[in-house]
């Protein structure tokens, strides 16, 4: 794996036009949810991905240690036989959460972040932080240790306009919690503004997620001709000129910035409903949609570095000895409308366009 990291400056790492090999990918930012969801949706994510940040807001959230060591096992015990993974379990920060339970969890190597969701921000964040403040002790702990903190990007005050949020809480939350405690490892989840783009390549200790979804949908993909609902998800698509501004970031090789899917299942009643979900599915056909955009981006030599290479550099883990291959045939991929789950079916994101990468399972 050390040659992997370094070959981080050699562009190419077994290319050819039509196939490519890279280490095997991880997702930095997954919702696998519980229960019959969490049967449905794990093998669509341990079949491409080794490992994953899992995201803790379940109901109730995932707060304590002794919680996430629970969800940890209901995971594996989801894992159909046969695929590897391994889930990285993240703690919910909330106003309460015992710095001295985070460092335990932490040492113990069972938690690799915890997520700090502002109180109302998405789904499942009402017990999320209200009072910044309060979360300092914690904060710092996390710093000494060097435990990274994941961030829901976007302030939840009912005067900012939605597609303002995340510019203002690099304004407000972001940047006075970075002057504070600038030893804290801090990762902008979903980042989805050219402003947070910006600002992350700017800090040391920083990081940031960047979602399949975002680098393919703008916000006239949700509201123009007709409201579609399958492409609602928080932190909202903004203008194109947002995923254009990602789009190069993911494809810079900038070791800031690493894969965080996002896949967000929730059942297609609920995202077609007069107050849908926010959320899209894309664990089962990210790594082809991402071929594709690299492609387009004329940048395939670099999506090792986004979906491989720079998320275990910044978590301080070794990268997959495994590989995944990626072919482009003259037949285009057939991602499935949906899928069938114990909770319901799930909508598959539809990127509305030919996607001829598949991933090579012979
Ligand atoms: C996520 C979910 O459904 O849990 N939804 C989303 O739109 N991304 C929560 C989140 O990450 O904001
Ligand atoms: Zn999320």
């Amino acid at each position: 794996m050390d040659d992997y990291v370094a070959s981080r400056r050699v562009p190419a790492y077994r290319m050819l036009m039509t196939s490519i090999t890279i280490p095997r990918p991880d997702d930095w930012h997954l919702h696998l949810r519980d229960g019959a969801m969490l049967e449905g949706v794990m093998a669509h994510s341990a079949r491409d991905f080794a490992r994953a940040i899992i995201m803790p807001n379940l109901v109730p959230p995932v707060v304590t240690g002794a919680q996430a060591r629970d969800y940890r096992e209901r995971i594996l015990h989801a894992l159909p036989e046969g695929l590897g993974f391994e889930p990285l379990m993240t703690l919910y920060l909330t106003e309460t959460t015992d710095p001295e339970d985070v460092a335990a969890a932490a040492n113990s190597g069972l938690v690799h972040a915890v997520k700090m969701y502002p109180a109302g921000a998405t789904t499942n964040s009402q017990s999320g932080v209200r009072d910044f403040d309060k979360v300092t002790a914690v904060l710092e702990k996390m710093a000494e240790i060097g435990l990274p903190l994941c961030v829901h990007g976007e302030v939840t005050d009912a005067q900012i306009d939605i597609f303002d949020r995340e510019a203002v809480f690099i304004e407000r939350v972001l940047d006075p919690l970075r002057r504070r405690i600038p030893q804290l490892r801090v990762v902008m989840e979903h980042v989805t503004t050219k402003d947070g783009v910006d600002y992350v390549r700017s800090q040391s200790n920083m990081g940031a997620t960047i979602t399949t979804h975002h680098l393919i949908i703008n916000r006239n993909h949700i509201l123009a001709g007709g409201i579609r609902p399958h492409y609602y998800c928080l932190p909202v698509a903004k203008r194109e000129e947002h995923r254009l501004a990602l789009r190069q970031a993911a494809a810079s090789d900038d070791p800031h910035f690493f894969l965080g899917t996002d896949s967000a299942p929730h059942p297609t009643d609920l995202k077609e409903n007069a107050c849908g979900c926010a959320g899209c599915f894309t664990a089962p056909n990210t790594m082809p949609l991402l071929a594709h955009i690299f492609e387009e981006e004329d940048a395939l030599d670099r999506l090792a570095a986004f979906a491989s290479i720079n998320g275990p550099a910044f978590y301080g883990l070794p990268v997959n000895e495994a590989e995944m291959t990626l072919v482009k045939r003259d037949e285009a991929n057939e991602f499935p409308s949906s899928i069938e789950t114990g909770a319901g079916p799930v909508h598959v994101f539809d990127p509305q366009m030919p996607v001829h990468w598949h991933v090579s399972r012979t």
